[in-house]
């Protein structure tokens, strides 16, 4: 593990900035250790973290739960003036935290953020890949325009980050990667946002594929699986068509804290582990559906039905 970088830097206001500001005198190799146990990262102590959509919500929670952890976190967002404040808010943690502005559908931002990072920090240890968007609307008013824009937002932006960040970890031999996916993608209990869910269960399936690569490498996956968290969320929606109703998965569930979030993302890449719900009810759900799938859909068919 190289020394932990300096934590006096100011930030800078751009990733341009940020490349103009660093000398070639504070690139390291990026290359590393193995965690002595598997992949587990209990130390995260001078650990370096990028968190797309880091400036809001979940991904500012846990930018700060990394942050008070030890970690020098990269906060990325599409707007810059959230990803500031939110480094400027972890940096009182005593890491070295900056903010970037980073768009998940633009993969040669993701190639400069990370060479941005590996200037300023010498390293990439976590890549938390948290941006999602909903569009909502009744299937067949929904245009393909949004599937497009929900799927490339939610589930290319994983392939992008993929595509820049896995030779790293790979050749470190060391890493975790954190992928938010939903509560709907686990299973469906309504159609008003099928872009959304359909590209969370992708985000499911995308990580659990990646989990069988990267496990043997020494490269932890974990797939986070909210239900209801008290966030911005509802700003960045898009609605097509007549008005729809938001469900849900069980109704009458309290929204999480994005803080406490921030903390179950941190226990997960400490303790290596793949699913995160954020409400325990949620794996009732699960083991009630693997015991009877058309039981449990009917019922979902009820539920709606009855309103
Ligand atoms: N809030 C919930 O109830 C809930 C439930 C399940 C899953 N999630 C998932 O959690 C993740 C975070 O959402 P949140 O609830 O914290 O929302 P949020 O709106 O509070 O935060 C999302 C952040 O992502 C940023 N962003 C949006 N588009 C971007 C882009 N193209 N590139 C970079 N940044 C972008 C926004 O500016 C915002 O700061 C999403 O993937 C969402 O689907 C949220």
């Amino acid at each position: 593990m190289p020394d932990a970088p300096a934590l006096s830097r100011p930030a800078p206001e751009t990733c341009e900035d940020a490349v103009r500001d660093i000398s070639d005198s504070d690139i390291s190799d990026g290359r590393s250790h193995q965690s002595h146990r598997g992949v587990l990262m209990e130390d995260l102590l001078g650990k370096v973290a990028l968190v797309t959509g880091g400036g809001s919500g979940i991904g500012r929670g846990s930018a700060l739960a990394l942050a008070a952890a030890g970690v020098h976190v990269a906060i990325a967002d599409v707007d810059r003036d959230r990803a500031m404040a939110v480094a400027d808010e972890a940096s009182w943690r005593g890491t070295d935290c900056f903010g970037m502005a980073l768009d998940v559908n633009d993969l040669t931002a993701f190639e400069t953020a990370r060479d941005v990072i590996l200037r300023r920090l010498g390293r990439i240890d976590i890549v938390m890949n948290n941006v999602g968007v909903v569009a909502a609307g009744l299937p067949e008013e929904i245009p393909l325009h949004e599937w497009e824009r929900t799927m490339s937002t939610n589930v290319l932006s994983i392939v992008r980050s993929n595509a820049t960040f896995l030779p790293l970890l790979l050749e470190q031999g060391s890493g975790h990667v954190v992928n938010t996916a939903s509560a709907a993608g686990l299973f469906q209990y309504e159609y008003e946002r099928m872009p959304y869910s359909v590209s969370k269960a992708a985000v499911i399936a995308l990580s659990e594929a990646l989990a069988l690569y990267l496990h043997p490498r020494h490269v932890g996956v974990t797939c986070l699986c909210p239900g209801p968290v008290a966030t911005n969320i509802r700003q960045q929606m898009t609605f097509s068509g007549a008005p729809v109703r938001m469900r849900p998965p069980i109704k009458g569930m309290t929204p999480a804290d994005p803080m406490a979030v921030g903390d179950l993302v941190v226990d997960a890449i400490r303790n290596d582990r793949f699913l995160v719900l954020t409400h325990p009810e949620l794996h009732e759900l699960l083991v009630e559906r693997a015991m009877d799938p058309e039981g449990f859909l009917a019922a979902r068919i009820r539920s709606i039905e009855e309103g």
